[in-house]
């Protein structure tokens, strides 16, 4: 695992998005995993900039989501469809049909096996730890499944989504599990701002897989790169 600090999350972001392009040029194709939330904002925008200015072509590319809301439907507007659509897929020439996420009824591991597997995988993390949708408790060999969300995840995310209203937010997602993530060629972890140290320091002081932090099994992945802002405290 490699870490790198950055001054803040627009230089942290423009460098994620420079690995992706730089991959891109090199392999059309690309599979690509793909995070929601708040942290992968400024990624998007750099990659749709880099789209506009150097014509880069996404056409051939698949793209692999971590996580969908369970009930709310790809229109709603607190979906992670409608979020990817606003954020990327509307703003480059992506085909609709190359961009998947996990539901109920597709074997999401083996549709990602059929494609070749995932190439570069995109995460943020919960204060919690969480990586997806994978809270605190979950096994480190999970695979796609349906979950149920943790309290604080919910109140964190109706607070950044939902307008606010914790009734809105679903209890349940599905989520890619530990073991698909893992299985990913190269992983770019981005973390910003102070809430997230605690998580951050939990992975970097593990040894081995702790459950209460599920990001902590990334340490065992061979390609990992962590990107952070100068706000995460690293405790060093
Ligand atoms: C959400 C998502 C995760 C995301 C995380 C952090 O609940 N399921 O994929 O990485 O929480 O969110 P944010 O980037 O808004 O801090």
């Amino acid at each position: 695992m490699k870490i790198l600090v950055f001054r803040n999350k627009e230089e942290a972001s423009q460098y994620a998005a420079n690995i992706i392009t730089n991959k891109l040029r090199e392999k059309p194709d690309l599979r690509l995993g793909l995070a929601t939330g708040s942290t992968p904002i400024l990624l998007y925008q750099d990659l749709v900039n880099d789209h506009v200015q150097n014509q880069t072509s996404w056409s051939n590319v698949i793209t692999f989501n971590l996580d969908e809301y369970k009930g709310l439907s790809a229109h709603d507007v607190d979906s992670y469809h409608h979020f990817m659509n606003e954020h990327l897929f509307s703003k480059i020439n992506i085909n609709d049909k190359n961009t998947f996420f996990p539901n109920a009824k597709t074997d999401y591991d083996d549709l990602i096996k059929q494609y070749g597997g995932i190439d570069i995988q995109i995460l943020g993390i919960g204060r919690n730890g969480h990586i997806a949708f994978n809270e605190p408790g979950a096994s480190e060999y999970s695979k796609t499944r349906l979950v149920d969300l943790d309290q604080d995840t919910i109140q964190v995310n109706a607070n950044k989504f939902f307008n606010g209203d914790i009734k809105k937010v679903p209890t349940q997602a599905f989520s890619m599990g530990l073991k698909t993530i893992m299985e990913a060629k190269q992983i770019i972890l981005l973390a910003f701002g102070a809430d997230k140290s605690k998580a951050i320091q939990t992975i970097l002081q593990a040894q081995e897989y702790n459950k209460d932090c599920p990001a902590t099994v990334l340490i065992k992945h061979p390609n990992v790169l962590v990107l952070v802002d100068s706000e995460v405290n690293l405790g060093m």
